[in-house]
C-alpha cells in the first residue's frame, strides 16, 4: 500500500507536467466583471495587499495549493515552493502526507518544506477517505494524523474531499459515508484550525454550511475549471490499460461547481474562504477576492514553475500580484477590504446558475454596492458637507 502511494504521487506530477490536465468546461471567470473607474484615485504602487488568515497576517492573498509530496523525485518541487512562501510571505500547502504516515521514509519531501520556510504559515494536508474505513485499509489513527502536522509543524490542516477522484482511481476508496462524522470529530480533537478543502469540484452553499456544522474554520473551494484529478486519473488508468476507470476519468473530467459560483455558494457559511480551481492570473484572483475569497488558491501554474526553477516560481507570484494590483486600481480599491466593497457584475451562464440557486439579491447587491452608499449619503446630505465631496471616500 506504502509503495502504490508513493508512486501514485510521482505519476500525478509527472502527468500534469507532460499532459493537458485542465478541465474542458473553464472556471467561468470572464462572467465576473468589474465595473471600470475613469477616475479610480487609487495610486498604483501603493496598493497594500496584506490580509490576516486565520489569525495569520500574510503579506499577499495568495495560496500556495497543496501539491505534491511521498515521493524523492518532487524534494526540489517542494523546496522551490517554500522558498517563495518564505520569501513573499505566503501560505503554503503540502500535498497529501499519506505516503508519509504510511512509510516515515518519505518524509523528506515534506519536511523540506518547512526546513526551507521556517516562518511561512504552512498547511498539513490528509484525505478525508482515509478517515473512515475502507475495504482494503482502516481510518487513520489520530496519533497518524497528528505525525503528519508534527511532519511539517503545521499551523494549520486541510482535509481534503476527493470523492470524485477516488471515483475515477483504478485503486481509489471507494466508500464516502460517514466522511461528515469523521471530520466533526477530528475537528473535536484538533488544537490548530481545519480547514476542508475540495480538490476540483467545488463545494455548494449547503455542503458548506454542513462543513460550518462540523467545526471547521476555512473552507478552500476547490472548484471546477482549473486543474482535473478526474482527467490525472483517466491518464494513469489508460497506462495500465484500465478502460472502465479511464472513461470514468475522462467523462467527469469537468463535473463539478465553477470556482467564482462556489465562492459566491459557499460564501453563505461566513467561513475565511480560498478560492482554489483555474486561477490563472491577477485578474481572476481579483474577481475571486472580489467575490468574497479570503485567499486565492493557485496550483499548476506554480507547480510547472517549480519544476522548473525557484526563480519561476518568483515570476509567477510577482506577475500574478501585479496583474492583481491593476484590477485593484481600476476598480477603485487601495486594499483587499474595499477590494470587497467594488461593483461586481456577474453574467452570463454563472449568473444563470446563481439565479436559479436563489442568488438573485446577493447578485443585485454586489453589482451595485458604490451606488448603494452614494444613495445612503444622498439621503444623509447636508450643505455642510456636499455629497460631491463625500465621492471621493467611495
Ligand atoms: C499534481 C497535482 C497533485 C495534487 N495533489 C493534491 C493533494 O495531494 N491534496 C490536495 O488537497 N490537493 C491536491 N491537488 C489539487 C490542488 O491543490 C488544486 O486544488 C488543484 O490543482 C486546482 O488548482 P489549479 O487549477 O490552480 O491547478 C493536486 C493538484 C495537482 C495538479
Amino acid at each position: 500500500m506504502a509503495d502504490e502511494v508513493k508512486q501514485r504521487k510521482i505519476e500525478h506530477v509527472n502527468i500534469a507536467l507532460e499532459r493537458d490536465v485542465s478541465a474542458p468546461q473553464r472556471a467561468g471567470w470572464s462572467d465576473v466583471q468589474f465595473v471600470h473607474q475613469a477616475l479610480p484615485e487609487v495610486d498604483l504602487d501603493a496598493i497594500d495587499l496584506s490580509t490576516t488568515f486565520l489569525g495569520q497576517p500574510l503579506r499577499y492573498p495568495i495560496f500556495m495549493s497543496s501539491l505534491t509530496g511521498g515521493h524523492p523525485d518532487v524534494v526540489n518541487i517542494n523546496r522551490n515552493l517554500a522558498r517563495a512562501a518564505e520569501h513573499y510571505g505566503l501560505a503554503m500547502g503540502v500535498g497529501s502526507q499519506r505516503a508519509a504516515i504510511l512509510n516515515p521514509d518519505l518524509a523528506e519531501s515534506y519536511t523540506v518544506v518547512r526546513e526551507t520556510a521556517p516562518s511561512a504559515f504552512l498547511i498539513a494536508n490528509i484525505g478525508a477517505p482515509q478517515l473512515i474505513q475502507q475495504a482494503d485499509h482502516s481510518p487513520f489513527t489520530l496519533e497518524q494524523v497528528q505525525r503528519a502536522i508534527k511532519m511539517i509543524k503545521a499551523n494549520a490542516l486541510a482535509i481534503h474531499m476527493n470523492s470524485l477522484q477516488e471515483a475515477a482511481q483504478p485503486e481509489g476508496d471507494r466508500n464516502a459515508f460517514g466522511e461528515v462524522e469523521a471530520i466533526k470529530q477530528l475537528v473535536q480533537q484538533m488544537e490548530l484550525p481545519v480547514i476542508a478543502k475540495e480538490t476540483g469540484a467545488g463545494v455548494s452553499r449547503e455542503q458548506a454550511l454542513l462543513l460550518r456544522s462540523c467545526g471547521v474554520s476555512a473552507i478552500d473551494v476547490g472548484g471546477a475549471g482549473g486543474s482535473s484529478m478526474s482527467a490525472m486519473e483517466a491518464a494513469r488508468s489508460e497506462s495500465r490499460g484500465d478502460e472502465r476507470t479511464m472513461n470514468i476519468g475522462l467523462l467527469y473530467r469537468d463535473w463539478g461547481i465553477p470556482t467564482p459560483i462556489s465562492v459566491i455558494e459557499a460564501g453563505t457559511a461566513n467561513l475565511p474562504l480560498i478560492s482554489t480551481g483555474g486561477v490563472r492570473s491577477g485578474l481572476d484572483a481579483a474577481r475571486a477576492l472580489a467575490l468574497g475569497a479570503t485567499l486565492v488558491g493557485i496550483g499548476f501554474p506554480l507547480l510547472k514553475a517549480a519544476s522548473e526553477s525557484y526563480e519561476k516560481v518568483c515570476e509567477v507570484i510577482e506577475s500574478t500580484v501585479a496583474q492583481l494590483k491593476v484590477a485593484m486600481q481600476l476598480s477603485g480599491a487601495s486594499n483587499l477590504v474595499q477590494l470587497r466593497e467594488t461593483d461586481v457584475v456577474v453574467t452570463g451562464a454563472s449568473r444563470e446558475w446563481l439565479s436559479l440557486r436563489g442568488f438573485d439579491d446577493e447578485l443585485k447587491t454586489m453589482a451595485q454596492r458604490r451606488w448603494r452608499r452614494i444613495q445612503q449619503l444622498v439621503q444623509q446630505d447636508t450643505p455642510e458637507e456636499p455629497i460631491a465631496y463625500r465621492y471621493n471616500q467611495i
